[in-house]
């Protein structure tokens, strides 16, 4: 067996294209597949990044014996269903944020990889930045005493496009799934799982969360404030609070 990781990428979106990009810069890897709906997509993809293997659905991407592990790209609606496919297959999975789209979905692809006994993780990057290491080892170092309060948010104009998969309710659409969830997961990171959940959003002429307040409630009592847009700028900014200061 190759030392390298095999990898496969289901879908050929604007992310595969980075992600693929990304690998190529990586010892222990070898992008190996590309699976796409349509033969043409994958044998333009894989041309692009030197493929050997191009499947024309996805189905055979995950039956490919030359795949170690999977990288979902699809619409956030598809993740669960895509992970499913390729961990029923044997193969593990990185599968794009958000995760899934419900806890039902989420709690069914976990279950699935233990059951596989395979390796199944959210490619939520920002946990992975030099700036998260080196923030968390502020915070254990205690540099800021104890964490009481987080604000966080994260929104972006975009024009609207009901066709697009950002205002299209059927393919996830909306602020928090798309940008929200990278706040949320900074939130965990620093105080686990909330206790309680408090939320406000405006629906935009789509049907999709347009703009959103989430207040989440921590067992110490410890609050984060979290916002979240796509049709607003937001300052794109976390400040952490503890009882000696604040970092920003
Ligand atoms: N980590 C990050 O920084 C980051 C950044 C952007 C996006 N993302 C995430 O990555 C995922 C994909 O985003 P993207 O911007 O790459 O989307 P995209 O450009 O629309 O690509 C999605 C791909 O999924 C496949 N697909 C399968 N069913 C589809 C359907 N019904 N409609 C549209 N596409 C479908 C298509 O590939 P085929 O036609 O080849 O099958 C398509 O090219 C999203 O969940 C998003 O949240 C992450």
């Amino acid at each position: 067996m190759s030392q390298k990781i095999q990898w496969g990428i289901l879908g050929t979106g604007s992310i595969a294209h980075k992600f693929a990009t990304g690998l190529s810069f990586l010892s222990d890897a070898e992008l190996v597949s590309v699976g796409s709906r349509n033969t043409e997509r994958a044998n333009q993809f894989a041309d692009g990044f030197d493929i050997p293997n191009r499947h024309p659905s996805y189905e055979s991407l995950a039956s490919d014996p030359n795949v170690d592990i999977i990288y979902v790209a699809t619409p956030h609606n598809l993740h669960c269903e895509n992970t499913q496919l390729c961990l029923e297959s044997g193969k593990a999975v990185i599968c794009e944020k958000p995760f899934a789209i419900n806890a039902d979905q989420a709690t069914r692809m976990i279950e699935s990889a233990q059951a596989e006994k395979l390796f199944l993780m959210e490619a939520m990057w920002t946990r992975y930045l030099p700036l998260m290491v080196e923030l968390q080892a502020m915070l254990a170092e205690n540099l800021i005493g104890e964490v009481r309060m987080l604000t966080a948010d994260f929104g972006f104009r975009a024009g609207i496009n009901p066709e697009s998969r950002l205002f299209t309710p059927k393919l996830g659409g909306g602020a928090l799934l798309d940008v929200g969830v990278y706040t949320v997961s900074l939130s965990s990171m620093i105080f686990g799982s909330p206790t309680q959940v408090v939320s406000l959003a405006h629906l935009g002429e789509t049907g999709v969360d347009e703009q959103a307040g989430i207040v989440l409630g921590h067992a110490q009592n410890e609050l984060a404030i979290l916002h979240t847009a796509i049709r607003t700028n937001t300052p794109q900014e976390a400040i952490i609070m503890g009882t000696k200061g604040r970092i920003r």
